[in-house]
C-alpha cells in the first residue's frame, strides 16, 4: 500500500518532523537531490482555482528532476461522467503520484482508496495538509521547535485551514487556539481527532469565542478568508460575525508577547480578516510562509516516493 497524505495526522510525530527537516535541508541548499529524476511523472490535478499550490509544486517537481503534469480539471473526463475510482485507475498507469484540489474530503478519500500510487491532498473543504507543512516550517524557523509552542487561529474555525492547524499543530506536540464566532466553531469529528493526537504528543486543544482571551500568550497568530471557495452563496453572513476576529494590531498586541509571529496562508482579503499594518508590519511571516510551500512539498513528494 502506498502512503497517501490526505489529512494532516496521516503523518506521524517523527515523520512529521523527518518532512520539516527535509524542507529545512532543501532550501538551505544542503539537499539538493532529484528523487523524481527519470522523470517521474506527478498529475497535479485543480478543481479549483490556485496560485501558490500550483506555482509551487510544478517548480518544486521540476527542481526534484520530474516532469509535471497540471490538469485544469474541467477539462478532464472526471468532469463529466467519469468516476473518480476510474479516474486513479488511469492516473497510476502514467504517473508516479496524484496531487489533486477538490471539494469535499470524501472525493479525495475515493481517489486514494482505488491508487496504487501515492495521492497527496492539495486542498479540501475539510483540510489543508501541505499549507500547514509550510506552515510549520514557517514557525521553526521564527521560534525553534514546536513542541509547546502555543497557535492561536482566528475567524472561520469550521474551514479547512483551521482543521488542519489543529490536526497538524497538536500533531507537532503545539497548542492550538481556535477563536471563531458563534457557528463557525470547528467540526466535532475534527476536534476528536485534534483531542485523540494531542493526548500522544503532549499538546492542547482549545477553543474560544473571545478573540482577546484566544490571542494571550499566543507565539503565533494564524488567520484565513472568511469565504472559503466554494462558500460564496452559502446563505451564512460571512461579514458581520467576523468583525471581531479580524487580525489588527490591538490583536496583536493583545498577545502580550513581543515576538509573535502572524500567518495567512495567502489569499488575503486586506482590510477583512486582517489588516496591511498587520500583513505588511515586522511580525508577518506570510510571504516566508508562502515561499515554504515549495520546500515543504518537494520534501514531502521525496518522502513519500521513497516509502514505496
Ligand atoms: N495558500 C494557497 O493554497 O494558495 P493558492 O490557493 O493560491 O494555491
Ligand atoms: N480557506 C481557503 C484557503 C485558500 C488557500 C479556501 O479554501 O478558499
Amino acid at each position: 500500500m502506498p502512503r497517501h497524505f490526505l489529512r494532516d495526522d496521516d503523518l506521524t510525530l517523527r515523520e512529521q518532523q523527518e518532512i520539516l527537516d527535509l524542507a529545512a535541508a532543501f532550501k538551505s541548499g544542503r539537499e539538493n537531490s532529484t528523487p523524481l529524476a527519470g522523470p517521474r511523472s506527478v498529475a497535479v490535478i485543480f478543481e479549483k482555482t490556485s496560485t501558490r499550490t500550483r506555482l509551487s509544486f510544478e517548480t518544486g517537481i521540476v527542481q526534484l528532476g520530474g516532469h509535471p503534469v497540471v490538469v485544469d480539471a474541467r477539462t478532464m473526463q472526471l468532469g463529466r461522467e467519469e468516476t473518480i475510482e476510474d479516474t486513479a485507475r488511469v492516473l497510476t498507469r502514467y504517473v508516479d503520484v496524484v496531487v489533486w484540489r477538490t471539494f469535499a474530503q470524501a472525493r479525495i478519500d475515493a481517489m486514494s482508496s482505488a491508487s496504487d500510487i501515492p495521492v497527496v491532498n492539495a486542498l479540501t473543504n475539510e483540510f489543508h495538509p501541505c499549507q500547514v507543512l509550510a506552515d510549520l516550517q514557517t514557525v521553526r524557523e521564527r521560534h525553534g521547535p514546536l513542541p509547546g509552542l502555543t497557535l492561536t487561529y482566528l475567524g472561520d474555525g469550521a474551514n479547512n485551514m483551521a482543521h488542519s492547524l489543529l490536526v497538524g499543530g497538536v500533531t507537532a506536540g503545539m497548542h492550538i487556539r481556535v477563536a471563531a464566532p458563534h457557528g463557525f466553531a470547528p467540526a466535532q469529528w475534527v476536534l476528536e481527532a485534534a483531542h485523540k493526537r494531542a493526548a500522544e504528543t503532549g499538546g492542547s486543544v482549545e477553543v474560544f469565542d473571545s478573540p482577546e482571551a484566544a490571542v494571550s500568550g499566543a507565539d503565533v497568530l494564524a488567520t484565513d478568508s472568511w469565504t472559503s471557495m466554494g462558500q460564496e452563496n452559502d446563505g451564512k453572513d460571512r461579514v458581520g460575525p467576523f468583525r471581531p476576529f479580524r487580525l489588527d494590531t490591538a490583536l496583536l498586541e493583545a498577545t502580550g508577547k513581543r515576538e509573535t509571529s502572524v500567518l495567512h496562508c495567502l489569499p488575503a482579503h486586506r482590510g477583512w480578516e486582517i489588516t496591511d499594518e498587520v500583513l505588511d508590519g515586522p511580525s508577518s511571516a506570510v510571504f516566508d510562509e508562502a515561499e515554504n510551500r515549495l520546500h515543504a512539498q518537494k520534501a514531502l513528494l521525496t518522502w513519500l516516493v521513497q516509502q514505496r
